[in-house]
């Protein structure tokens, strides 16, 4: 229910638990409607806290009974949850209350998956046979209070014991079991955590079983569960949880702490996975792959997540965080831990590049717009709305530039006296920071700055040569962001190397350390002008605004010994493209193509590396681009200038076209790895040329032989933009109408490929189709997250387009509040555009919040974008 307004919480508000949990013992008695949750809680004062004060969070919960030491006691209802008077002394606490799972459609605390029996199969034909319902459970960040009174806060750890009585042939829960019987089971996790990392999942489920031994001999056994059908999708993700295990031993020397690890596939999810204490649940999207079903970016991101849960048991579990205004201190820092491991089991360079991609797509956008935020953040409403990428990928920068501020050596000490030291405690930030200061004896107050100034830096760069010297004069200035108008100076770290005539380093890789506001590096003794490569591996997440010759940029993109600035060199040629194609000014267009060309016929250069540098920049990114020069972006006008370019490289690359996409053929059995997956991208990055020149005939021909889902989908992308997939569609719907997660690929690429004034309209077809549902977190996003990725179709000049998807954010909050809350960030970049566009944006923002009982997650997030 919507409060009358929503207060914000702050950080300096913060004061610790009046009372610590020793122990808990939970008792679930399952039923879908009328659930049982029996508690009994060992508390003990806090010697630490002011208070006195016994409070318990509760929402939604129906009270049978409660208990102080074994006699019944009253309880007041307060904001939040409860209070009692209780012995200023150790006491137990023991409750029942009821819940009703069957009835969550929040998805946050003891919920039922699927949602809506009979609808839910992909087809909504009756006639195919119901998946029951599984139990499943989601706790972070505040949904404990809905399962049970506790003090729902990280900062209280504790052990817990679970017992389940049910009759579902299978019932987990965190830690290892410990007793089961005839309709009940146990389980024991000895580590002390808070409650967010509780889980329970119970159902029809089937593991495939498998096993890893830690670095010092321990057995551990390993199970990912599904539902029955589901095991031929489990292989891969079994064996990044094995690759995980392994690098997290070798490269941070952290061993796994349970008899057993444990994942379940769940198929309605919020988010991606979730890290619960050696029980892990994955959104079905997140771990189940498999060649037939899976595209090779499916798997990359399932093999990412899959480490991420798995690091964050020493990176959030272990050590967690003392309140959620801290939650980077687990995110970044897991975020840049999976990151690591992708560069490392992938290709590094690829890897970074991927990664920029998507902190610029995603935070960048976020950073400046009326969402920007701390990664520290002072204060918020509802802390659902803070699982963003300025937390997670912004706090991922962060910690890689403190690596290459102090060095890989000193990193891995400091990380060895942050486990050492915190290892069994709730943490700040600040902890984290002093690690750091400890252990190499670094000042880093002006780092700090990272934390609490949102925005995303501009660095501008001059160049001075003057016989044999040369200069580099940067300048740094960070936009103002909503509550923060001045900003003070960051240290940056730039990573330069400078290159000569003939491409070869005439200075290797450097990182200047810049702490002004404007600061000039100097180099000496140079026999001729170089060519400077500047934030080499992206070494800060800053906006580079160099005024820089186009040759210059085909120059390093031929030649630049970094590889993510060879790449970003062939990316801001394309913008510069682009850009001049929008304002009608002149474009270095054939020094572009050629250079393209160039860059394509150079088999050294790895199949993977080539697809990223021929993908184009997004329309979204070009909008911001737009923006930034003072040009007041046209959706239309960009999309049109993207076609223009992708129709004039087509012709240009023509004749390369036939012998690279023979060489890119795979022959061997599929396996996603980065071998085979560089070349389907950069196959398929070929053949989107291609349907341009041959109207789709090399994609019907891809999609006639495919035998598998990246080269399938691929196939159908390009039919779809040829105008020629009715048929194909329809085939394959019939073959995969029962696969929840193909079908979501059905909607999204439908939408992603109509025609801008068709997006809305083949979003309304949609929405109408048997197989859709608002329920299911997938479904809607495959469909209206697809049309918020479609600048031009969702930005439509007579606004059908924020119509649309404000009506269906009204009318999914009150199901489900964070997925709607999520969504509306599809608007957070309107004023951006034309007055006509944000008046016809800024009537939808009223509407949804004038919208009764609207949400507390959609009410902070409109309320945000709209000011
Ligand atoms: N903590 C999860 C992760 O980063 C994300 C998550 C947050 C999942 C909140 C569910 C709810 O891996
Ligand atoms: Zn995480």
């Amino acid at each position: 229910m919507k409060d009358a307004s929503p207060q914000p919480i702050y950080l300096t508000d913060y004061t610790p638990p009046a009372y610590l949990v020793d122990d808990v013992h939970l008792t679930f008695r399952l039923d879908p409607t009328a659930t049982r949750v029996i508690s009994r809680i060992s508390f003990r004062p806090n010697p630490d806290a002011a208070s006195k004060r016994f409070f318990l969070h509760g929402e939604g919960l129906k009270l049978i009974s409660s208990r102080v030491d074994g006699s019944d006691i009253d309880v007041r209802d307060v904001e939040n949850g409860i209070e009692a008077d209780v012995p200023d002394a150790p006491f137990v606490w023991e409750a029942e209350v009821e819940i009703d799972p069957k009835n969550n459609t929040a998805l946050e605390g003891l919920y039922m998956s699927p949602q809506d029996v009979g609808e839910s199969n992909a087809s909504g034909r009756d006639s195919l046979p119901a998946i029951k319902p599984m139990y499943c459970t989601q706790c972070e960040a505040e949904g404990f209070r809905k399962i049970t009174y506790y003090p729902d806060r990280p900062d209280v750890m504790a052990p817990f014991t679970v017992r389940i009585e049910g009759d579902e042939p299978v019932m987990l829960s965190n830690g290892n079991p410990t007793g089961e019987g005839d309709g009940w089971c146990e389980w024991t996790d000895p580590w002390p955590k808070p409650a967010y990392l509780f889980a329970l999942v119970a159902g029809d489920l089937v593991a495939r079983e498998d096993s890893f031994t830690t670095m010092s001999g321990k057995h551990v056994d390993l199970k990912l569960w599904v539902r029955p059908g589901d095991e031929g999708k489990t292989a891969f993700g079994m064996e990044a949880l094995k690759k995980s295990m392994k690098w997290d031993e070798e490269v941070y020397g952290r061993e796994y702490d349970l008899d057993i690890f444990q994942i379940v596939a769940v198929s309605d999810f919020n988010m991606g996975a979730m890290e619960n204490k050696g029980l892990n649940i994955f959104n079905t999207s997140a771990v189940l792959c498999s060649p037939e079903t899976s595209t090779d970016a499916n798997f990359e991101r399932i093999e990412a997540i899959i480490a991420h849960e798995y690091f964050h048991n020493w990176t959030g579990n272990r050590i967690t965080c003392r309140d959620w205004f801290q939650l980077s201190l687990k995110e970044g820092l897991t975020v840049f831990r999976d990151q690591s491991f992708t560069a490392d089991v992938r290709s590094e360079a690829v890897a970074r590049i991927s990664d920029v991609i998507a902190l610029r797509g995603r935070q960048f956008r976020e950073d400046n717009g009326p969402l920007a935020h701390q990664v520290q953040p002072d204060s918020f409403v509802e802390i659902n709305n803070f699982y963003t990428a300025t937390i997670y990928e912004k706090g991922a920068e962060i910690i890689r530039m403190l690596k290459t501020l102090v060095g890989d050596d000193a990193y891995r000490k400091a990380l060895d006296l942050y486990f050492d030291r915190h290892d069994g405690q709730a943490c700040t930030i600040d902890d984290w920071l002093t690690v750091f200061q400890d252990s190499t004896g670094r000042d880093l107050t002006q780092f700090k700055r990272w934390y609490k100034q949102a925005g995303t830096p501009r660095l501008d760069v001059t160049e001075n040569w003057d016989d044999g010297t040369y200069q580099l004069t940067f300048t740094q200035t960070t936009p103002p962001t909503p509550g923060q108008d001045v900003k003070e100076p960051f240290l940056i770290p730039i990573a330069v190397g400078l290159l000569g005539p003939n491409g070869d380093e005439v200075q290797a890789t450097k990182v200047l350390e810049m702490t002004e506001g404007t600061q000039t590096f100097t180099f000496e003794g140079l026999s001729y002008r170089p060519t400077p490569s500047i934030l080499r591996h992206f070494s800060a997440p800053v906006i580079l605004t160099r005024e820089t010759p186009p040759e210059e940029r085909a120059f390093l993109f031929a030649h630049d010994t970094d590889a993510f600035n060879r790449w970003e060199a062939g990316r801001s040629l394309a913008k510069e493209v682009l850009v001049g194609l929008v304002t009608g000014e002149d474009t270095p267009q054939s020094l572009y193509l050629d250079a393209l060309a160039t860059m394509l016929r150079n088999d050294d250069l790895d199949p993977a590396f080539r697809a990223l540098a021929l993908q184009m920049p997004g329309e979204d990114d070009l909008a911001q681009t737009l923006f930034d020069a003072g040009v007041t972006p046209d959706p239309d006008a960009i999309h049109n200038a993207a076609e223009t370019l992708k129709q004039a490289r087509a012709e240009h690359l023509q004749d390369l076209l036939p012998r690279l996409m023979a060489d890119m053929e795979v022959t061997e059995p599929f396996v996603s790895n980065a071998e085979q997956s560089g070349k389907r991208a950069l196959g398929l990055g070929l053949l989107k040329l291609a349907t341009r020149l041959d109207g789709g005939k090399a994609a019907q021909a891809q999609w006639d032989r495919a035998d598998n889902m990246t080269l399938s989908l691929g196939a159908l992308a390009c039919l779809l933009d040829a105008g020629k997939a009715e048929g194909p569609l329809a085939t394959f719907r019939e073959r995969w109408k029962d696969d929840a997660l193909v079908m979501d690929k059905w909607f999204m690429l439908q939408i992603m490929h109509a025609d801008p004034e068709d997006a809305a309209a083949t979003v309304e077809r949609l929405t109408e189709d048997p197989a859709f549902t608002m329920k299911n977190p997938n479904r809607f996003r495959s469909v209206f997250g697809a049309f918020a990725g479609h600048p031009a179709g969702f930005h439509q000049k007579d606004g059908s387009g924020y119509r649309l998807l404000a009506d269906w954010l009204i009318r999914l909050d009150p199901l489900n509040p964070q997925i709607t809350a999520r969504m509306s960030g599809a608007f957070e970049t309107w004023k951006r555009y034309d007055a006509d566009r944000q008046g016809l944006i800024k009537s939808e923002l009223d509407r949804i919040l004038a919208t009764d009982g609207l949400s507390r997650d959609t009410t902070e997030m409109v309320t945000r974008i709209r000011n």
